[in-house]
């Protein structure tokens, strides 16, 4: 079981990572040419949050299954606390840009940049935390 949960705890680590740096490669892309994003980029972009508010929802299940499988809880060490801090930022920013993309997307306008861009700095920092953190936490 440890060793299921460890591979879809890793998966969705790769998934979360590799749409943060993807789309963001794209998005400063677009911007850089001064161009807007046509409406099948946009679901592309839309597909991708997705798959990241996917990725996040599974490393806090296969994490909380993890943590109580090898250490009997979530009370570990302080790092550990620093980490669920991050990762719970990552998941408020994933839910919360994916329901703002949905509700443009359904109004047939465009995403507020701004926000959108606020959110993604946000996000990365949550990812930071969560991996740091991590690495400190599980570190002997
Ligand atoms: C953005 C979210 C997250 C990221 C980037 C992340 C990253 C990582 C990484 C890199 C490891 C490997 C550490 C190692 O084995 O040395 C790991 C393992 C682990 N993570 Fe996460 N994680 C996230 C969310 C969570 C959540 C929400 C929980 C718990 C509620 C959690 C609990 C654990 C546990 C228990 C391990 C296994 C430690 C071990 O093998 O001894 N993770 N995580």
């Amino acid at each position: 079981m440890e060793v299921i949960l460890k591979t879809l705890h890793y998966f969705s680590i790769l998934f979360a990572g590799g749409v943060t740096v993807g789309s963001g490669v794209i998005q400063a892309a677009y911007i850089k040419a001064g161009e807007v994003p046509p409406p099948y980029i946009g679901k592309a972009f839309a597909l991708l949050g997705y798959i990241g508010l996917g990725s996040i929802v599974t490393l806090w299940i296969t994490g909380i299954g993890l943590a109580h499988l090898i250490y009997g809880g979530l009370a570990i060490n302080g790092a550990f606390h620093a980490k669920l801090l991050g990762a719970a930022i990552v998941l408020f920013i994933s839910a919360y840009a994916n329901l703002h993309v949905y509700q443009a997307i359904k109004a047939k306008r465009p995403p507020n940049g701004a926000l959108m861009k606020r959110l993604v700095q946000a996000g990365r920092v949550g990812l930071v935390l969560a991996i740091g953190g991590a690495a400190v936490a599980f570190s002997t």
